[in-house]
Parts: structure tokens; C-alpha cells; sequence
């Protein structure tokens, strides 16, 4: 029986067995318990004059328990039902004197250092529930639309993305490799024979599965090895990668602004009593910073509003129009400054389209060429490639996607002008021999579409364990 079901559905004068993690006990009566299953705790009330005084000494924050009583009205504020405790297991013991997590607020900072143990904590536990729903209704919602799911390989020799961000993966020693007659470490001892890394993107196979299966989507680990250490970057994060055959630009932009809204919609739905939870933790916490640095909105108009509104669209080059003439551009307030079209727009600048300017999620596309990975394709200007690019309050990007070319002659010309390591990529072009059509996908960060259901601002605290430069620990 788990707490959840208990609260949801309870029967007055039931027997009950429960097993969680004691929250707090008070005035050696009160246990608040929790088993993970829901943010509720139930409220356990012993008889101390009946209960032993050892077994009442080990009853401390952080212990597990097995709890055996009945169900009963409550005498207190605060519950409307309570468990009166008839035996008490302790499974396992929890001292109070070296136990991190005390019944307290801690600082996120320290309950990273802590991350083990952070799950017990009522925000990490509301974020993981709505980690894992999120989940379930990001396939849901595939599966409803006739996708199939298929699994690209964590281990290849390409970068997707061209941008020579990888880990590299090897069972050479690194002490002691051979080299060749270039003084250069000769793979073709290694393991596969060749060089190989972790995956930066599962596009180009999604591709190949795309052109037999129609539509498919990715849902999987990516690794990058960019040194970006930011509130939105991790080493190792979860993408969402559909790919859809005989999809142009302007299919996928409708397709990813009606799953984002889907997807959260589920969310409101779905996680009802952790998302009450993390409104009201920012709510609090908006209440300790200056007036000028609270929120407009609570978390939960914030995804009201998402849902309900549609995303604004803009070309690159409008957005371009629109940074070059705003006032903190011509009071040289950016960094980088925004002055000859083709520059890459930095997070400076997507958060004054999307903050200032628009005030809601915007998806620009047509992005210059110049600026965007190989496999987009070419518009009839020659300048500017079929990408877009969501960006999202607070967030900035959270989905980058794109129509792929799919003309050999002008794939192959691309290749060699960014200068792609062709040789590995002979396979992806025969997908532009052999019966090649029009196609397009997109990638969602998992963990930045967490970040905006749930309002954490530290991409470090919407997975259990992250990645970042210089930190691997768990
Ligand atoms: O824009 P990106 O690099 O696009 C691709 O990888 C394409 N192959 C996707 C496709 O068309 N199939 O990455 C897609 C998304 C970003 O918009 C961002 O949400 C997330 O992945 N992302 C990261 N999330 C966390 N940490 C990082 N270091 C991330 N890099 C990208
Ligand atoms: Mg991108």
C-alpha cells in the first residue's frame, strides 16, 4: 500500500501497513511519513507511553520504517486522515548526528554535493515524478501520432553536429598507444577499429530509419564535451529526437509547438500536487529577492499561459531587425553586439527577443547558413538554411531542429565546404541515392523542458545525477 493510494481513496477504521522514510517526528508522538509515492506525507501518531523508549530513540529523520495501524479521522490541523500506530519496524536505522539532510531548508548547492540523498527532499522528489512523467507523455504522445521508437547508438564514429564536441571512446592505453607514421595514435588498434565517441546526436541514423519507417523519434542519452559551464548545459543529457519523412520546415515547427504544449498540458494534468508544491516554493522564495528580480508569474500561470498561447514566429532576419534597433543594442548594453546579419544570436539576445520583446515562447527560423550545421537545408536565397529554433522564456533554446537537404549534389558540396569528415559519413549520403524525399526533425533538451515544468533555474537539479565539466561524482 502506498501513501498515494492511502490519501487518494482512505477507509476510515482500515487496517494499514506502510513503509517509507520518516520526514520529521515531533513531541515524541507525530511521525511524518513518506514514501516517495506521492509529496503528501501521512502523519503516524504513537502512543509513546505504550512504545518503547529504544525504538522511540531510533525513530529519527531519514529512518525507514514499516508502520502497522488504522486508519483514522484526525484530531489535528493540517490532515484530514492520520494513521493510529499500533507496531513499529525500524528497517533502517538513520543518525541524526551525521545525516545531511535534517528536517531544514538546504541550500540547492549543498544538496547537489548531497545528491544521493537530495530525493528525499520534497523539491527533488516533485522534480523527478515530474521527470518521469514528462517521460511516459513525451512517448504518449509519439505513439498517438503513428511514430515508431527506435534506439540510435550511444557509440559512433560521426559528429552529428560537426562541432568536434565528443568524448572519446577508447580501450587503448592511453599511456602506451601505438602510434603511426605520422606520430598520430593509431586506431585501427582500438577496439572498433577505428575512432569512435560518444554520440553528440542520434539524427543521422534517425534519418536512415525515417526513410523506411516514415516517422520516428529518439529518446535517449547525448553527450557533449563543450566546456560551457552554465545553468542550462550539461555532459550528459537526454534528447528527444523525432524525425519525420515528407515533413518541410513549416510541418515540424507545427508538430513541436503542439507536443511541447501536449507534453504539458499532461504535466498541469498529471502532476498536479508536486507542481502546487514548486509553485508555492517560488512563490516563497520570490518573496527573499529584490521586487525588480521576482517573477511576473507563478510556475503555474507560466505553463497556463504556454499552453494556451500560440509561440510567435520570426525569421532570423526579423529577429536580426529586432536586435539591431533595440535600445540595450544601441546603448551597447550587449556583449556581443548586434550588427552585421549572419552573426549568431548569443543567450543575451534570445532573452531580450523572448523576455523583453515578446514575452512568450518564439521560434525563429531560417537561420543564415553560415551559422548552422551541415545537413540543413538550402533556401532559395542561398544565404539562409531551413532550421529553426524554439527558445523559451527564462530558458533560452530548447529545441533546435531543421528540413534536411536531401539533394546529393548539394549535400556533398556542403560537406566539403565546412569541411565534414566525409569518409564517415558515406552511408548518410546514400540515403540521398537511394530513393530520397524531403524530411525533418527536431531535438528537445529533456532536461530544459524540466527545467521550465517544474521552475528550477539550475539545469544541475532537474536530473538525478549530472554531468558537468570537472564533476562526475556518483
Ligand atoms: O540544437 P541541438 O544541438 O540540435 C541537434 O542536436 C540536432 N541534431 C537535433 C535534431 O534536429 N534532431 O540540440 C538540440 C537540443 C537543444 O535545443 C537543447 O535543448 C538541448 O538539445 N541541448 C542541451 N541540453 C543540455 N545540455 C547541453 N549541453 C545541450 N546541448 C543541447
Ligand atoms: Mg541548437
Amino acid at each position: 500500500m502506498t501513501i498515494k493510494d492511502l490519501i487518494k481513496d482512505p477507509s476510515i477504521s482500515e487496517k494499514v501497513s506502510i513503509k517509507g522514510w520518516v520526514k520529521t517526528f515531533r513531541a515524541n508522538r507525530f511521525i511524518s511519513l513518506n514514501d516517495g509515492s506521492t509529496p503528501k506525507n501521512i502523519q503516524c501518531v504513537v502512543d509513546y507511553e505504550k512504545t518503547d523508549e529504544l525504538l522511540l530513540s531510533k525513530i529519527n529523520s531519514g529512518a525507514s520504517l514499516k508502520i502497522e495501524g488504522t486508519l483514522v479521522e484526525s484530531q489535528g490541523k493540517g490532515q484530514s486522515i492520520e494513521v493510529k500506530v499500533e507496531n513499529i519496524i525500524i528497517l533502517g536505522e538513520c543518525d541524526p548526528k551525521t545525516y545531511p539532510i535534517q528536517p531544514k531548508k538546504h541550500s540547492l548547492e549543498f544538496l547537489r554535493e548531497n545528491a544521493h540523498l537530495r530525493v528525499r527532499t520534497n523539491t527533488f522528489s516533485s522534480v523527478m515524478r515530474i521527470r518521469s512523467s514528462i517521460s511516459f507523455s513525451i512517448h504518449k504522445y509519439f505513439k498517438e501520432k503513428g511514430f515508431f521508437y527506435v534506439n540510435t547508438p550511444i557509440v559512433t564514429g560521426s559528429d552529428a553536429e560537426g562541432a568536434g564536441e565528443m568524448f572519446k571512446v577508447t580501450t587503448l592505453d592511453i599511456n602506451n598507444a601505438k602510434l603511426n607514421s605520422k606520430k598520430e595514435i593509431d586506431y585501427s588498434e582500438d577496439f572498433f577499429g577505428k575512432e569512435t565517441n560518444l554520440t553528440v546526436s542520434g539524427q543521422l541514423e534517425a534519418e536512415s530509419m525515417a526513410m523506411g519507417l516514415g516517422k520516428v523519434y529518439t529518446f535517449g542519452p547525448t553527450f557533449r564535451a563543450e566546456n560551457s559551464n552554465t545553468s542550462r548545459h550539461l555532459a550528459e543529457f537526454w534528447m528527444i529526437e523525432p524525425e519525420m519523412a515528407f515533413f518541410d520546415l513549416n510541418d515540424t515547427m507545427e508538430l513541436a509547438e503542439e507536443f511541447i504544449k501536449d507534453v504539458l498540458k499532461d504535466v498541469l494534468k498529471e502532476c498536479e500536487d508536486d507542481l502546487i508544491f514548486l509553485n508555492q516554493r517560488l512563490i516563497e522564495e520570490d518573496k527573499t529577492k529584490p521586487m525588480n528580480e521576482r517573477n511576473d508569474l507563478t510556475l503555474l500561470d507560466k505553463l497556463d499561459f504556454v499552453v494556451k498561447n500560440d509561440f510567435e514566429r520570426i525569421t532570423y532576419s526579423e529577429a536580426f531587425n529586432i536586435l539591431k534597433n533595440c535600445k540595450p543594442n544601441k546603448k551597447k548594453k550587449f556583449k556581443f553586439p548586434i550588427n552585421e546579419w549572419g552573426v549568431d544570436l548569443q543567450s543575451e539576445h534570445e532573452r531580450f527577443i523572448v523576455e523583453k520583446h515578446f514575452k512568450k515562447p518564439v521560434i525563429i527560423y531560417d537561420y543564415p547558413a553560415k551559422i548552422k550545421a551541415f545537413y540543413m537545408r538550402m533556401n532559395e536565397d542561398g544565404k539562409t538554411v531551413k532550421a529553426m529554433d524554439i527558445l523559451f522564456p527564462g530558458i533560452g533554446e530548447i529545441v533546435g531542429g531543421s528540413q534536411r537537404e536531401e539533394r546529393l549534389d548539394l549535400l556533398q558540396s556542403k560537406i566539403k565546404e565546412l569541411n565534414v569528415d566525409e569518409k564517415e559519413l558515406w552511408w548518410y549520403l546514400d540515403l540521398r541515392k537511394y530513393g530520397t524525399v524531403k524530411h525533418s526533425g527536431f531535438g528537445l533538451g529533456l532536461e530544459r523542458l524540466i527545467l521550465f515544468a517544474t521552475g528550477m533555474t539550475n539545469i544541475r537539479d532537474v536530473i538525478p545525477f549530472p554531468r558537468t565539466p570537472k564533476n562526475a561524482e556518483f
